[in-house]
């Protein structure tokens, strides 16, 4: 049975694209066989995954939808153990579809009010997909991504999430330049022998326990 992770967010910039290919790298090397999906026509995600001569990329499938209601197709024909459907982040676009195929919507939240408020949309979206796919089992996890561990305001964002009852990641990834370097070098984190590859390694086995166990 295929796994579906989507990456959603109703912001720009808050690592959609970054989780979405360095997780696909995490379970490539856990020997499952993946897909990314990348609805965002600016195809970050797909293009990464291309332009990249990595060995542990190289055995991800990437494919680019210019359509939402493309996906079903690719998912009800995919042998993938697991497909990640990398979002562009607007609300104008709402992504019904690929909110309510997810077993897990994964929401990356820097730390900041912004993104809490654009958690709180994510969450209104999920329970309009509910609604027109009954369906669905999707459930919502948030990430704090790009997190300055000692400030005060992850500290808050990280109380807000746990005050409004949202399952969080329990660890967060902070803010480190390796996942920068990564995307301009079209290789993952796991190309590396820094703290981004602990990180990942982390979250991708606590994703692993509610996707496959
Ligand atoms: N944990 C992190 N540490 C440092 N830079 C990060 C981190 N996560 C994302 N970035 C950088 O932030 C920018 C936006 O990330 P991206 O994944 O493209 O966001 P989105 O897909 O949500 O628009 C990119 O330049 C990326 O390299
Ligand atoms: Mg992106």
């Amino acid at each position: 049975m295929t796994k579906v992770l989507t990456f959603a967010s109703t912001k720009g910039g808050t690592g959609k694209s970054t989780l979405c290919v360095n997780l696909a790298a995490f379970f490539a090397q856990c020997g499952k066989r993946v897909t990314v999906l990348d609805v965002d026509p600016q195809k970050s995600s797909y293009d990464w995954i291309k332009e990249s001569s990595d060995e542990l990329l190289s055995l991800i499938s990437a494919v680019h939808l210019t359509e939402e209601r493309q996906i079903e197709s690719v998912i009800a024909d995919t042998d993938s153990d697991i497909v990640c459907i990398d979002l562009q982040g607007s609300l104008n676009n709402s992504p019904l579809f690929a909110l309510a195929i997810a077993d897990i919507i994964l929401v990356p939240c820097r730390p900041s009010r912004d993104d809490i408020i654009g958690l709180g949309w994510i969450l209104k979206l999920h329970e309009m997909a509910a609604e027109k796919f009954p369906t669905s089992e999707a459930k919502v996890i948030a990430i704090l991504n790009a997190v300055n561990a000692r400030s005060v305001i992850y500290s808050h964002t990280k109380a807000q999430i746990k005050a409004d009852n949202i399952t969080l990641i329990s660890n967060p990834v902070t803010q480190t330049v390796a996942f920068a370097e990564a995307n301009i070098n079209r290789v993952s984190v796991f190309d590396s022998n820094g703290k981004a590859k602990n990180i990942m390694h982390n979250v991708g086995s606590e994703l692993s326990e509610h996707l496959f166990q």
